[in-house]
């Protein structure tokens, strides 16, 4: 059998050095687990920009339409700031979630034990959290039309529209519905029905899902203000939390705080099942390029190599390969490793990108 396809986009600033470690992961896993993928490499934001004056080229879009995973490292920086909207880098990563139809975006947010003490939080508030904010991601004020900024009178007026059809809030609630199952049984969907009737009608069309097909799943509304309270009040009472893209990109950057550092969190973007059973799908950090460390070796790998993880999990149907790869992440920060974004309190000396890789590959060896 062909081997599983898997292209790899690393983008700018940290991308390409946290996307270094991963391909160090996979080369493990083709060499140690005989389970060996056919890798591409090519570009994407500011890199593809560069090269081509477009953040992504069409020969991109398609290999991206074609791979069985698409790993994405990060897109944008300062030189980019000034380019036209059209052409900015965080556009090619726009196209490339929509369309590939990525309408459902996890992003895990977990604190692991060696951790709790990093959180800007209260230990007791987060030893254990385990929370998944499912984001919707390819409608609402991100794409909505009209949008713009145009002349109105003696001045300009900018434009952005919130839009949700009823299908595409099915879709993403039913995809939270069936997380949950997995999970605690759980979901608290987020929007602002008190201001917005596109909260209004994400509510109602979150509540008949329900109704319908997963009565036995534990449904709770809020809205999205008092969401972003209770995730710094009391994190744990959530299990999955779904909302729209707009809320969800914040709220998600807000837990991922939880967690000690934005270094740690992944994500995995997923569309409807394929014909062999498999969503489309992206896994990326959900951190960004990282203009202030990028090129000094200070960046932390592991969120993007736990989107490989979840690479693993969602795409490959290879649970146990993740978890084994997540308990070495796990080992190794209980063993004390930690790059600079991961000093806490009690200080200490960083390691660098490429050693927490190295960590995380002898952890892995010794799980053999
Ligand atoms: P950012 O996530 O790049 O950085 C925020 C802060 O977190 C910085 O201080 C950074 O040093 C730190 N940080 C982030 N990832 C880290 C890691 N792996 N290890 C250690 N520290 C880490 O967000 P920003 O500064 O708001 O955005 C910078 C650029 O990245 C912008 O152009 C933005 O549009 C883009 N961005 C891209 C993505 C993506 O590609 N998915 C996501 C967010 C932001
Ligand atoms: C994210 C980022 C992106 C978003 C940007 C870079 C387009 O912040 O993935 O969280 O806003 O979705
Ligand atoms: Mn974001």
């Amino acid at each position: 059998m062909a081997n599983p396809t898997l292209l790899i986009l690393a983008g700018d600033g940290i991308g390409p050095e946290v996307m270094d470690q991963v391909v160090r992961i996979i080369d493990w896993y083709g060499d140690k687990r005989d389970l060996a993928f056919d890798v591409e490499h090519d570009l994407v934001g500011g890199a593809a920009y560069d090269k081509h004056g477009t953040p992504l080229h069409d020969d991109t879009m398609a290999k991206a339409l074609e791979a069985d995973a698409v790993l994405l490292g990060a897109v944008g920086g300062p030189k980019y700031d000034d380019l036209d909207f059209s052409v900015k880098p965080e556009r090619g990563l726009l196209r490339l979630r929509k369309e590939m139809d990525l309408f459902s975006n996890l992003r895990p947010a977990q604190c692991f034990d060696a951790l709790a003490d990093f959180s800007s939080l209260k230990k007791e508030l987060v030893a254990g959290l385990d929370i998944m904010i499912v984001r919707e991601l390819t409608s609402g004020v991100y794409f909505g039309e009209p949008r713009g900024i145009f002349e109105e009178g003696n001045e300009r007026v900018g434009i952005n529209t919130q839009r949700y059809t009823e299908s595409e809030i099915d879709r993403v609630a039913r995809s939270a519905f069936e997380l949950a199952r997995r999970r605690g049984n759980k979901v608290c969907s987020m929007e602002k029905a008190n201001v917005m009737e596109s909260g209004i009608l994400w509510r109602e069309v979150v509540q008949k899902v329900h109704d319908e097909d997963y009565p036995d799943v534990e449904l709770s509304h809020m809205y999205a203000d008092n969401g972003a309270m209770q995730l710094v009040r009391s994190p744990k009472q959530f299990d999955v939390i779904v909302t729209d893209n707009l809320f969800g990109d914040i709220l998600s950057d807000c837990a991922a705080m939880l967690t000690g550092s934005l270094g740690m969190l992944p994500s995995a973007s997923l569309g409807a099942p394929n014909a062999n059973g498999h969503p489309k799908a992206m896994y990326e950090p959900v951190h960004g390029s990282a203009p202030d460390i990028a090129g000094q070796g200070k960046a932390n790998p592991i969120a993007c190599i736990l989107s490989f993880a979840m690479a693993l999990r969602y795409s490959f149907d290879q649970g146990d390969e993740a978890t084994r790869l997540e308990s070495a992440i796990e080992k190794v920060l209980a063993d004390g490793a930690r790059t600079a974004d991961l000093m806490g309190p009690e200080g200490g000396t960083p390691i660098s990108t490429t050693q927490m890789g190295d960590a995380i590959l002898e952890a892995l060896d010794a799980s053999l």
